[in-house]
């Protein structure tokens, strides 16, 4: 596979093209943002560890009945994705309350939400990504009725997994932000990363946050903490 033209440079990755039009070439990059990208620090091997965690987790929830972009991790912090038609969407799922939705509602930290919260967010930097409904969506025509139903309907089963592959490492899922695209014949599919970018996730003994609130909140340095992740996810993935 060869790299191609640049296309898009995002907050955490690069994605280029390459010689086959149906395959995008993604480079993780060793950065952080905060503040939708209004803070940037480069942060060493934090590209490597996300590709690496991401590419396992997709193949996980591939595994398991959900199928996603991802094709194949083709070096330390490059995977190669299933081009696909971005919806201009982040899809929170919450399994218990913190950040936005803990200030929002004013209830107490990681207070269990059952059922999971879903939630929609318009992706627009210019408008700090602000929160849309199902009928806000469809009058913007950002996605039909049937293909917001398929999007819930997928990331309700990525939450069940989720949360199955975190509890085996002793950590809780939080909530997590996923995003989707649709392929040329119209399917909903799985797409961008599943990483502690992405994910709040807290040791279920300590409640130690194991995710980017770490850079967030100035809590200490990320890259051992995102070690300690990919170190518990390869024990349970039988592969580092
Ligand atoms: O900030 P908030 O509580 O709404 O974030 C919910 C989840 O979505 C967190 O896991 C966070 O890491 C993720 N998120 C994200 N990208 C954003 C906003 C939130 O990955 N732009």
């Amino acid at each position: 596979m060869e790299k191609g033209e640049l296309c898009y440079t995002g907050k955490a990755k690069a994605m280029y093209a390459t010689n086959d039009p149906d395959v995008l070439w993604v480079e993780y990059l060793d950065q952080a943002t905060a503040l939708n990208g209004k803070r940037k620090v480069a942060i060493a091997q934090k590209g490597l560890l996300n590709n690496r965690i991401s590419s396992l987790i997709f193949q996980d929830l591939a595994a398991h009945g959900i199928p996603n972009h991802f094709i194949a991790q083709t070096s330390d912090y490059v995977q190669l994705v299933r081009r696909v038609t971005m919806l201009p969407l982040e899809v929170v799922v919450r399994n218990a309350a913190s950040g936005s939705f803990e200030r929002k509602f004013g209830v107490a930290h990681l207070t269990r939400l059952t059922p999971p919260v879903l939630e929609f967010f318009y992706k627009s930097d210019q408008l700090d990504d602000p929160a849309i409904n199902d009928s806000q969506i469809h009058a913007l025509k950002l996605a039909s009725p049937a293909t917001l139903t398929e999007v819930r309907r997928q990331a309700l089963r990525v939450n069940e997994r989720l949360s199955q592959i975190f509890a085996a490492m002793g950590i809780q899922l939080v909530d997590f932000k996923l995003e989707f695209g649709l392929t040329a014949a119209g399917e909903v599919l799985l797409a961008d990363e599943i990483s502690p970018d992405s994910c709040r996730l807290v040791d279920q003994a300590t409640h130690r946050s194991l995710d980017k609130d770490v850079f967030r909140h100035d809590l200490g340095e990320l890259t051992p903490v995102y070690q300690e992740v990919l170190s518990r996810l390869a024990t349970i993935e039988g592969s580092s």
